[in-house]
């Protein structure tokens, strides 16, 4: 693809064009790059231009290097809208690989047997909200259910916002479990889109599961009403406890209803974030929707939630919410219980319209009496709903006393918080599973751990563990937690697997090809088991058998990069250059910023005697990964051979720069120097050489010795 079809494919987004007319050479060397088509003289120029840093910057958010840190420096020392602008490009970029349509209808649904990403499987809609639809999936991943909820990228449109939702959904997820409270598990960004996996909150066997529900059809008596008020009350005062600052959309929507018929609480942390989107102006109301208020929820201006549960306060700053905003929200849903459904205030419809209608509710709740209620809640509702926050009560804590009082008065029930939770086996290993993706085995290790104790049959927890054991080198630690899972379930795949992978590092290939074969046993269509059984055999030397194995893998999956990858290295060893190359292209293809493929595609070229062709490789691997040691090595021993000694000798440079301790560069440049009678520099490079090369570099170490020798050193 170059350049000028990646532009015209796609309608151009907002800040995209910004950032094309106000910086028009960045963004025309940000689409090189994204198109792969940058060459040396392109990233020279460019950072003669704009210094390395800025190069560099750039450089490390397309590639997917950049630490959260990193990206915070880049925003303040250049520009959001640049940082914006380049994420875009990204996401459009990998659209256009992935084959996703240019016009994405923006309600996209999925149907039952869809994949989400990679790991999602759809079994059904659960729901239809303002922001998106909420999906019942199966995750093949972690082997479980969640109500995975979807944003309509109306929504969250720029990535300053997307950044600022995910910390928020962060806050929901490490609330962790409570009785009271949906769980929220994790905040996942699939196709440039951000999804939210929830516990899933099964429906009676009524279908219903939300107050809202209930509201319509089966409105909750007195002591039902206390039950729940003080149970949300609960709820609410751990989310506070673990730092929520206020919910901002309490509405009965969000109190869902579990089979218990406990109250679990949804939805924290996204009101107020959701920014604005660009074509939305006024409320849209959907009349047939009206009573329960759901039609009215809306936006406008940094004020957000559901206008009829909106505490005036809402309406001027969401930002300024606190826990008293809360409360007002929970007073008007009190209200409707205590009516049998009904909202305090309505505007009248025939009259208002259009975006008016945001301000008439804001009048209502500034300055509407709240009318009478016949019910003993009624004085508890009223201080809920008092316009100013100072006259509210200050707390849900406060607030549950006098439920409790009532509670006991009319029925003499006194609802007990269950003793304070343990998380659930399963819980632990999932947040064991974000943490070592984020790159903490260790405490990932100590969740694991958790987990075992409280179930020590939890076969999840014993594969998971193993794998964090492996990322820190520990392989037989590692093999004893996959030998666990096996005595669990000896029909895990997975654990299998896992062992292969394992006894195949410490190079007991036979061991590692009898696990595979297992894996393989209990699920032929296991693509991971064939590559690593063809791993193995390459270990033993197999080549032809290992390449059979890829080959069943591409078959499972034929856009599956790793088995086309690990194709080309075995057609390598074959010495099939020409076969190798065509699999590294089929890697590229899927993936074009794979710096490893460019490297070995290169080499593969340098084997057919491609000096040129592999040098361009080469350029492209180190445009992706500048800090790719063994590909400036490569280039080096390239232009060597070119006899662009200079230049040879700038890239073994660059590998020491990177690592000062690279043998090979080392003895690379000394021959390099040597050649072109440097002497006192190759007999430096020489000597730095037999200092770090270790015993399998016996033979070029006895040719740096008698070098040595004759260039008068001993
Ligand atoms: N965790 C969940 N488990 C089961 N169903 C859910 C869950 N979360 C949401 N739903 C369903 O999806 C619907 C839409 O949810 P949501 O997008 O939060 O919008 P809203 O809160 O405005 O109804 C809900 O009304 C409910 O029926
Ligand atoms: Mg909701």
């Amino acid at each position: 693809m170059d350049s000028s079809d990646f532009s015209n494919r796609h309608e151009e987004d907002e800040d995209i064009r910004a950032f094309r007319e106000d910086d028009p050479d960045v963004y025309e060397f940000v689409l090189k790059v994204l198109d792969g088509t940058c060459d040396k003289p392109t990233l020279q120029t460019f950072k003669d231009d704009y210094g390395k840093e800025f190069l560099n910057g750039i450089l490390k958010i397309i590639l997917g290097k950049a630490s959260s840190k990193d990206i915070e420096a880049f925003r303040e020392k250049y520009s959001e809208e640049i940082y914006n602008a380049i994420i875009k490009m990204m996401q459009k970029r990998n659209a256009a690989i992935e084959g996703i349509p240019e016009s994405v209808p923006k309600r996209e649904k999925f149907r039952k047997g869809d994949f989400i990403g990679q790991k999602y499987e759809v079994f059904g809609v659960l729901g239809e909200g303002a922001f998106g639809i909420v999906y019942l999936v199966y995750s093949h991943e972690t082997k479980e259910t969640y109500a995975l909820k979807t944003f309509q990228e109306e929504y969250l449109e720029d990535v300053s916002t997307r950044e600022r939702f995910k910390k928020e959904a962060q806050v929901w997820i490490d609330i962790e479990r409570h009785p009271y409270l949906v769980r929220a598990y994790f905040v996942e960004e699939i196709s440039g889109r951000l999804y939210i996996a929830m516990e899933h909150i099964a429906p009676d066997n009524e279908g219903l599961n939300t107050l809202e529900g209930y509201l319509r059809r089966r409105p909750p008596d007195l002591a039902q009403t206390l039950r729940w008020a003080i149970q949300f009350c609960h709820g609410m005062e751990h989310a506070y406890s673990k730092g929520i600052k206020a919910h901002r959309d309490i509405k009965p929507a969000n109190i869902m209803i579990g089979q218990d018929k406990a109250v679990k609480i949804s939805d924290f942390g996204l009101a107020g974030i959701i920014g604005t989107p660009k074509s939305f102006s006024g409320i849209k109301i959907n009349p047939l929707r009206a009573i329960s208020g759901e039609a009215y929820q809306t936006m406008a201006g940094s004020a957000f939630g559901t206008p009829p549960y909106m505490p005036p306060e809402q309406f001027e700053n969401a930002a300024g919410c606190d826990e008293r905003s809360d409360i007002y929200s929970f007073g008007i849903v009190l209200y409707q219980m205590a009516s049998g459904g009904k909202l305090p205030f309505l505007p009248d419809m025939s009259e208002k319209k259009g975006a008016d209608v945001f301000r008439y509710w804001y009048m209502l709740h500034c300055k509407a009496s709240v009318p009478k209620l016949k019910s003993p809640l009624s004085p508890i509702i009223f201080r809920c709903l008092e316009k100013k926050p100072i006259n509210r009560y200050f707390s849900f804590k406060e607030l549950r006393r006098d439920f409790e009082t009532l509670l006991k008065k009319q029925t003499g029930e006194v609802v007990k918080l269950p003793g304070k939770m343990e998380l659930e086996a399963w819980e632990l290993v999932n947040k064991g599973t974000s943490l070592r993706r984020l790159g903490k085995p260790q405490e990932a290790i100590a969740c694991y751990n958790k987990a075992l104790e409280i179930n020590p049959k939890c076969a999840e927890a014993w594969n998971n563990k193993g794998v964090a054991l492996g990322s820190l080198g520990k392989e037989q630690e590692a093999i004893a937690c996959y030998d666990k899972a096996i005595e669990i379930n000896p029909r895990d795949a997975d654990a299998w697997n896992n062992k292969g992978d394992a006894l195949r590092s410490l190079g007991k290939y036979q061991e590692a090809i009898a696990c595979c074969d297992n894996a393989i046993e209990i699920n032929p269509r296991d693509a991971d088991a064939w590559n690593n059984k063809g791993i193995a055999l390459g270990g033993l030397g197999k080549y032809q058998d290992e390449i059979a194995c890829y080959d069943k893998a591409i078959e499972i999956n034929h856009r599956e990069a790793v088995a086309w990858y690990n194709k080309g290295n075995a057609l390598g060893k074959l010495g099939k250059e020409q076969e190798a190359i065509a699999c590294y292209n089929n890697v590229l293809e899927i993936n074009p910023i794979d710096a490893d493929a460019w490297n070995n595609k290169g080499n593969a070229f340098r084997k057919l005697g491609k000096e040129q062709e592999a040098i361009a490789c080469y350029d492209r691997a180190i445009e992706i990964d500048p800090r790719d040691a063994k590909t400036w090595y490569n280039k080096g021993n390239a232009l060597g051979r070119l006899g662009k000694e200079q230049e040879a000798i700038a890239c073994h440079n660059n590998v020491l720069e990177i690592n000062p301790r690279d043998a090979d560069a080392w003895y690379g440049k000394a021959l390099v120097e040597d050649k072109i009678g440097r002497g006192e520099d190759a007999v430096f490079s020489y000597k730095r050489f037999i200092e770090l090369a270790s015993a399998q570099y016996a033979e070029q170490i006895e040719y740096a010795r008698k070098r040595l020798r004759e260039l008068g050193e001993r």
